[in-house]
């Protein structure tokens, strides 16, 4: 496909289409023998799913692991960092946007933030104050031996903010909140109809 229908067709200028291939977002084009700039027919998808991501509010180094899979499940993915010595490490998330291992359970116990792109695995927990607690000290004693003492003092600060919690939404985490774009049981945005209660899940 010439360049300029891409562009036309994806609704982008023909810059935009060069800086994607500079990022190597998208193969290089050919150049044909009159000097036309040709892109393979899987650029279209490309270009579409990407300006999907950047609508919703991406930057393009969120885009995450599509930047070097190009595959579009892989949109705002990202590799799943070990939980070893975690308490020492904030701030939490590929973009530090988490300071405390209470803002990470937040976070997760309201399914996350909901978004077009979001995992299908991930659902509301709806976990009590007192087991995001356990949580919390269950991730703080994957410290090593070595880094004892500063893992006591960062979780001690981090508990020090436990009452200022930025991404706490109980109502939410429950289930009890009405949110735009969640139809699911769970709060999900598009519930994989296999999900169930995670009440229900571990024998309970
Ligand atoms: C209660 C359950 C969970 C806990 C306690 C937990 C804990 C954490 C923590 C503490 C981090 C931050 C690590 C860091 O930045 O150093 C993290 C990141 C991450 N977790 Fe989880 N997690 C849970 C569930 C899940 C699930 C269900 C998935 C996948 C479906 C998942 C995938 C990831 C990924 C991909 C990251 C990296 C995200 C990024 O860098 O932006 N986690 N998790």
């Amino acid at each position: 496909m010439r360049s300029g229908e891409l562009a036309r067709r994806a609704g982008v200028s023909p810059d935009t289409l060069r800086a994607y291939e500079r990022r190597g977002i998208l193969p290089e084009a050919r150049r044909t023998a009159n000097g036309y700039r040709m892109y393979p027919p899987e650029a279209l998808e490309r270009v579409e799913l990407i300006q999907a991501g950047l609508a919703f509010g991406f930057t393009l180094a969120e885009l995450g692991r599509f930047l070097v899979t190009k595959n579009g499940a892989d949109l705002g993915a990202f590799k799943t960092s070990t939980l070893r010595n975690v308490v020492i490490t904030p701030p939490y998330f590929h973009d530090g946007s988490q300071d405390t291992l209470w803002d990470v359970l937040d976070h997760y116990n309201k399914g996350g933030v909901q978004n077009p792109f979001l995992d299908g695995g991930i659902q509301r927990l709806g976990l009590s104050e007192s087991e995001i607690d356990d949580l919390v000290a269950f991730l703080a004693s994957l410290t090593s031996d070595r880094f004892a003492a500063l893992g006591k003092k960062e979780l001690a600060r981090q508990r020090a903010l436990r009452g200022k919690r930025p991404q706490r939404d109980t109502a939410a985490a429950l289930g009890q909140k009405a949110q735009k774009g969640l139809v699911g049981p769970f709060g999900d945005a598009v519930p994989p109809q296999t999900l169930r209660d995670p009440a229900t899940i571990g024998g309970r």
